[in-house]
C-alpha cells in the first residue's frame, strides 16, 4: 500500500510535469526533425506494436508526429516513446542526445538489451523529467544522470542495475523531489551525499540489496515525505548515538533485517505512518514507540515480538491503525487503554483471551484476532464497538454471550469460521460477508434467515450440523456465494434458488437432500459452480442448466439420478468439470447431434452408471485441454471460480487469474495502465470485498480416492469405469496427449487395446481391468515413461509382459485373471532361462532401488485425506492449511512425479497462489 501511494505520487507528478511542458505545435527546426528521424532509423522495434515512432515520417509535419512535444519556437522540448516495442541499445553517438533542449524524456517500458544507459545523457542539461522505468537497462548508474541540473523526476525503477549508487555532487538538481530506484540489484550503503539534494521528497529505494541509510545524515532543509526502503538487507543494529536529524513523515522498513526497534525513530515528530513488517524483531514492543507523537498507522506484523513494555504514565498516542499479526503476542494489559484504535490486527498471535484493553475501545471498525488460541465465550461487549469487519475464526470459541447487543448491526463482514461454537447464530443486518462454516451450530437453519441476510453476498453455514429443510427466505439473500455444504439438511432444493440471476456457486454437497433439481435456471444465469454432490436427489437432470453460459463446475456425482447423457451441455463451452458418478445415468453418450465442445474440460467422471454403447473416440478430439501437449504455465494452479458482481465486471479473480492486478502492475505495466486498472479494482473491492470460493473435487486416482482442494490446471482425467460400455477402445485416445489419469475399469470393451496408447505421454495412471480386452499389451506402451499405476487385470490378454523397467514395477496383481498373459511378474521366466545364481543371504532383487513403495504412498494419502477429515475445522487455519497444502502437494507430486519437473523452480508460483487461497 504504501509503495502503491508513493507510485500514486509519482504518477500524479509525472502528469503534471508532462503537462507543465506546454505543448505547441508549430513547425520545427528542420536540424531536429533530422535529428528525431535519425533517431528513429537506430532504433529496433517492433512497428506492428510502435503507435508512436511510426508516425514519424519525413514527408509529414513533424508536429504530428506522436510522442514528440515542442516549444514555441520549435525545438523538441518533450519525448514520450514508451511501450514502443523498442529492443535495441542506444550509445552515446545516438542523435538523441542532440535534442539539448529536452525538458522530458520517457523511454519506459521497452528493451534496451542490459545495455548501459549512455553517460551522454548529461548533455540533456534542461532534463526535468527522466523516466527509463522497466526498460531493461543494466550496469551502475552514471553520476551524469544523478547530476542533471534541472531534475526534478528521476525514475529507473525495474530494471537490472547493480553496483553502487554514485555519489551525488553538490551541483546536482536542487528540485530533485522524487528518486525511485525500485526493484533493481543495487547494493551497498546509501552515500550521505544524497542530502546533496536539497529538494528530495519522495525516495524510493525498495527491493534492492542496499545494506544501510544514512538517517544520521545532515539536517535537511525540508522533511522527506516519504522513504520506502522495503525489501533490502538493512540492519540498524546499532544503538545509541544515532540521533537522525531526518524528519520522515512515511517511512517503510519492511522485509529487511532488522533485529531491534531502531533507535533514530524517537526523535521522529512528524512521522505519520511507519512499516516495520516482515523483520526478525523480537522481544518487547518499546512504550515509546506507541506515543510517537504523530504516528497515525503502525505495521509491526510478521516479527517474533512478544509482548508490550508497560506503558508510561499519563501515555498518550495518536495511533489509529495498529497491526500486530503474526508475533508471539499473549496478551495486551488493559493498561494500554489510552490506545483507541480504529483498525486491529492481532492475528496469528498467541492469546489465549479476548485482550482486556479491547473493552474500552470505542471507535473500533476493523478487528481481526483470527488464528489465535482463544476458548470460551465470545463476549457481549465485543458489539458494542461500531465494528465493520470481525474476524474470530481459527480460535476454540464455544458461545455467544447473551443477551446480544443491537446496536452492533452495522457489521458488515463477520468471519466466525472454524470454531467451536453452537446454540444460537446471530444474525447481523446489512452484512454483506458472513462465514459460520466449520463450527458446531447443530439447529435448523430458521425460516425467518432471509429477514437478516438480504446484503449477504457470501454466506456460508458448511460443515456444521445445521438439519431440516432449506428456508425458502434463503432466497432473499442477494447472494453470490451460497455454501451449505457438510450438514444434514434434508427435503427439496428450493425452486426460487435455482431461479436466481445473482448466485455465482451454489454448494449443496454432502446433505440429506431429496426430491429432484428444479428445472427453472434462469434464462440470465451467472452460475459458474453447482455442487449438489453426495445427496439422495432424484429425477432427471436440469436442461436449464444450459442457460448457465459461465458454468465451470458441475458436480452431482452420487445421487439418484436416472437420465441419459446431457448432451446439451456441449454447448457450454467454459465447463472444466463434470461428475455425474454413482448415480443412474443410462444410454450412450455420443451426442450425435450436437456441435459444441468442452475445449477447457479436465474432469469427466461418469464412472458408476449404466452408460453403454460405444466410447465415442471423436467427441473426446474436441476436448483441448486434455489433446493439447503444451505445458499450461505452473502459475495457472487450479480451475477457479471467478465471481462476478452483478454488472458483470470480474471481481477478485482467483488463481488461475495469476497475478493479481497489482503485482502485473508492478512488474511490467506502465503507470497510467496500472492506475486505472487497480482504480477498478480498488473501488469493487470497496463494494464486494475479495473472496473467492475454493472448489473441492473428489477423485479416484492410482486406486485411492483423494479430495483435492482445487486442482492443478495441469491435471485431467478421464473416468468412465463400472458402466456397460462395450466396442474397442476408439483409436483417437492416443491423442488425448495431455491426459493424466484413464479409468475405464468394469466395462465390456472387447478387441485390442489400441496401440496409440503409446502416444499418450503424459499418462501416470491407466487402469483397463474387468473387462474383454484381447490380445497383447502393445508394445508402444514402453513410451509411457510416466505410467506409474497400471492396472489390466481381468481381461483376456495375452502374450508376453513388455520387459522395460517400467512394468518391472508393477505387481502382479496388474496383470492377473489374463489366462494368455505371462512373465514376469506374474510367472517367473525360470520355465524358460536358467534362474540366476543365488548368492547367499543377500536379496536378488535387481530393481528394488527403483521401485515405488505404494503402500507407503498410500498409507500417506489415507493420513492426509483422514487427517484433513479429522483436523477438518483446523484446515482451513493458516498453520494447518500450509503443513496440509504442502503434504498435498508433497503427495501430489509423488503421484505424477513429473508434475514435480515441471513445476520445477516454480514451487514459489505455488505459494503464491496459496496465498491467494488465504484471503
Ligand atoms: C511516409 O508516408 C508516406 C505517405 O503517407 C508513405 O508512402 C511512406 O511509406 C511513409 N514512409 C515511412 C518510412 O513510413
Ligand atoms: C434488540 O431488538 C429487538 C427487536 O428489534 C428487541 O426485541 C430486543 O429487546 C433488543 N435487544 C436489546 C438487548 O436491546
Ligand atoms: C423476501 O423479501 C420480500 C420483501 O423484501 C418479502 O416480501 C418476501 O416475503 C421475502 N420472501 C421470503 C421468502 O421471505
Ligand atoms: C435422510 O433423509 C431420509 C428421508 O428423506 C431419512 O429417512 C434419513 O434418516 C436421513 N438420513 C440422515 C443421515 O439424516
Ligand atoms: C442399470 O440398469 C439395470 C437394468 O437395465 C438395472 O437393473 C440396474 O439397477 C441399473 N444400475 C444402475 C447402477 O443404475
Ligand atoms: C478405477 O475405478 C474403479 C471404480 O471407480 C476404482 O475402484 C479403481 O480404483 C480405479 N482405478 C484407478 C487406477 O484409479
Ligand atoms: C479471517 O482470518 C483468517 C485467518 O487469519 C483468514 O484466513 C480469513 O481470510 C479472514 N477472513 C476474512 C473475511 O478476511
Amino acid at each position: 500500500m504504501p509503495t502503491l501511494f508513493l507510485h500514486f505520487f509519482l504518477f500524479v507528478i509525472t502528469t503534471t510535469v508532462t503537462n507543465l511542458i506546454p505543448a505547441v505545435h508549430s513547425n520545427c527546426i528542420e536540424a531536429q526533425k533530422q535529428s528525431l528521424l535519425h533517431f528513429k532509423q537506430s532504433l529496433e522495434f517492433d512497428s506492428s506494436k510502435s503507435s508512436k515512432l511510426i508516425t514519424w515520417n519525413s514527408s509529414t509535419e513533424c508536429c504530428s508526429w506522436l510522442g514528440v512535444t515542442f516549444s514555441t519556437n520549435g525545438s523538441v522540448v518533450g519525448l514520450d516513446i514508451s511501450s514502443e516495442s523498442i529492443s535495441c541499445s542506444i550509445d552515446n553517438s545516438s542523435s538523441l542526445f542532440q535534442l539539448q533542449r529536452l525538458q522530458s524524456l520517457n523511454l519506459a517500458n521497452n528493451d534496451f538489451k542490459s545495455s548501459s544507459i549512455p553517460s551522454a545523457i548529461g548533455k540533456l542539461t534542461k532534463l526535468r523529467y527522466l523516466n527509463l522505468r522497466g526498460a531493461f537497462f543494466s550496469g551502475t548508474i552514471p553520476s551524469s544522470v544523478v547530476s542533471l541540473p534541472k531534475l526534478e523526476i528521476l525514475t529507473l525503477s525495474h530494471n537490472r542495475f547493480s553496483g553502487q549508487v554514485p555519489e551525488f555532487s553538490t551541483t546536482s538538481s536542487p528540485l530533485l523531489g522524487t528518486l525511485d530506484l525500485e526493484n533493481n540489484n543495487l547494493e551497498g550503503p546509501i552515500p550521505t551525499s544524497i542530502f546533496n539534494l536539497q529538494g528530495l521528497l519522495n525516495l524510493n529505494l525498495s527491493s534492492n540489496n542496499f545494506s544501510s541509510f544514512p538517517f544520521n545524515g545532515p539536517r535537511l532543509p525540508r522533511n522527506l515525505s516519504s522513504v520506502d526502503l522495503s525489501h533490502n538487507s538493512m540492519l540498524f543494529d546499532y544503538n545509541g548515538s544515532n540521533s537522525s536529524f531526518l524528519q520522515i513523515r512515511h517511512l517503510v522498513l519492511a522485509s529487511n533485517k532488522l533485529r531491534a526497534f531502531p533507535d533514530f525513530l524517537r526523535n521522529q515528530s512528524i512521522l505519520y505512518y511507519l512499516d516495520l513488517s516482515n523483520n526478525q524483531i523480537q522481544g518487547k514492543i518499546p512504550n515509546w514507540i506507541l506515543s510517537l507523537k504523530s504516528l497515525n498507522s503502525l505495521d509491526l506484523s510478521g516479527n517474533s515480538l512478544a509482548s508490550l513494555e508497560a506503558p508510561l504514565p499519563n501515555s498518550t498516542s495518536a495511533l489509529s491503525s495498529l497491526d500486530l499479526r503474526s508475533n508471539k503476542l499473549q496478551g495486551i494489559h488493559s493498561s494500554y487503554s489510552f490506545l483507541q484504535l480504529g483498525h486491529l490486527g492481532l492475528a496469528s498471535n498467541k492469546l489465549t483471551t479476548f485482550p482486556d484493553f479491547l473493552r474500552n475501545q470505542s471507535y473500533l471498525t476493523y478487528l481481526d484476532i483470527s488464528d489465535n488460541q482463544i476458548q470460551g465465550q465470545i463476549p457481549n461487549w465485543i458489539w458494542s464497538f461500531k465494528l465493520q469487519e470481525l474476524n474470530l475464526s481459527c480460535n476454540s470459541l464455544e458461545s455467544l454471550e447473551a443477551p446480544l447487543h443491537n446496536s452492533t448491526y452495522v457489521l458488515s463482514k463477520v468471519d466466525l469460521h472454524s470454531n467451536q461454537l453452537q446454540g444460537h447464530f446471530p444474525f447481523f443486518l446489512n452484512s454483506r460477508y458472513l462465514d459460520y462454516s466449520r463450527n458446531n451450530f447443530s439447529s435448523s437453519i430458521p425460516s425467518d434467515i432471509g429477514d437478516f441476510i438480504s446484503n449477504v453476498y457470501y454466506l456460508s453455514l458448511s460443515s456444521n450440523n445445521f438439519h431440516g429443510a432449506i428456508p425458502k427466505s434463503i432466497c432473499n439473500a442477494s447472494c453470490i456465494v451460497l455454501d451449505l455444504s457438510n450438514n444434514s439438511l434434508s427435503g427439496n432444493i428450493p425452486q426460487c434458488l435455482t431461479q436466481s440471476h445473482q448466485l455465482s456457486v451454489i454448494d449443496l454437497k454432502r446433505n440429506n437432500l431429496s426430491g429432484t433439481i428444479p428445472d427453472n435456471f434462469p434464462n440470465i444465469c451467472g452460475l459458474q459452480t453447482l455442487d449438489l454432490s453426495n445427496n439422495q436427489i432424484q429425477g432427471k437432470f436440469p436442461k436449464s442448466l444450459v442457460n448457465c453460459s459461465k458454468l465451470e463446475v458441475s458436480n452431482i456425482g452420487n445421487n439418484n439420478i436416472a437420465d441419459t447423457f446431457p448432451c446439451f451441455l456441449m454447448s457450454l463451452s467454459t465447463l472444466r468439470v463434470l461428475v455425474l458418478r454413482s448415480n443412474m445415468f443410462y444410454g450412450s453418450i455420443g451426442c450425435p447431434k450436437t456441435n459444441g465442445t468442452w475445449p477447457v474440460l479436465q474432469i469427466i467422471d461418469l464412472s458408476h452408471n449404466n452408460f453403454s454403447g460405444d466410447m465415442p473416440g471423436r467427441l473426446s478430439l474436441t476436448w483441448q485441454a486434455m489433446v493439447s501437449n503444451k505445458d499450461d504455465s505452473p502459475t495457472n494452479l487450479g480451475f477457479s471460480s471467478v465471481v462476478s458482481n452483478k454488472d458483470d465486471s470480474p471481481i477478485n479473480l482467483g488463481p488461475s487469474h495469476q497475478l493479481s492486478p497489482h503485482v502485473q502492475c508492478n512488474k511490467e505495466a506502465t503507470n497510467k495502465a496500472c492506475y486505472s486498472y487497480s482504480g477498478i479494482s480498488r473501488s469493487i473491492r470497496e463494494t464486494y470485498t475479495d473472496f473467492y470460493y475454493r472448489d473441492t473435487i473428489t477423485t479416484i486416482i492410482k486406486g485411492s480416492e483423494l479430495d483435492v482442494v482445487k486442482i492443478l490446471t495441469i491435471f485431467t482425467l478421464i473416468d468412465y469405469s463400472y458402466n456397460k460400455f462395450n466396442g474397442s477402445i476408439p483409436e483417437e485416445i492416443g491423442e488425448l496427449k495431455s491426459l493424466y489419469a484413464l479409468n475405464l475399469s468394469g466395462n465390456a470393451f472387447t478387441g485390442k487395446i489400441p496401440s496409440s496408447f503409446g502416444k499418450m505421454r503424459q499418462l501416470e495412471s491407466l487402469d483397463l481391468s474387468k473387462n474383454h480386452l484381447s490380445g497383447q499389451i502393445p508394445p508402444e506402451f514402453a513410451n509411457l515413461n510416466f505410467l506409474s499405476h497400471l492396472n489390466v487385470s481381468y481381461n483376456q490378454l495375452t502374450g508376453r509382459i513388455p520387459t522395460n523397467t517400467q512394468f518391472s514395477t508393477f505387481p502382479s496383481t496388474s496383470f492377473e485373471g489374463n489366462k494368455g498373459l505371462w512373465g514376469p511378474p506374474l510367472t517367473s521366466d525360470t520355465a524358460i532361462v536358467l534362474p540366476p545364481p543365488k548368492f547367499n543371504g543377500s536379496s536378488s532383487n535387481p530393481n528394488s532401488g527403483d521401485e515405488i513403495d505404494w503402500n507407503v504412498i498410500s498409507a500417506e494419502i489415507g493420513f492426509t485425506c483422514g487427517f484433513g477429515i479429522a483436523v477438518g475445522s483446523l484446515l482451513f487455519c493458516k498453520r494447518w492449511r500450509k503443513w496440509y497444502y504442502r503434504a498435498m502437494f508433497n503427495i501430489l507430486f509423488k503421484i505424477f512425479p513429473q508434475l514435480e519437473h515441471r513445476f520445477g523452480n516454480h514451487r514459489r508460483h505455488v505459494y503464491i497462489n496459496q496465498r491467494y487461497w488465504r484471503r
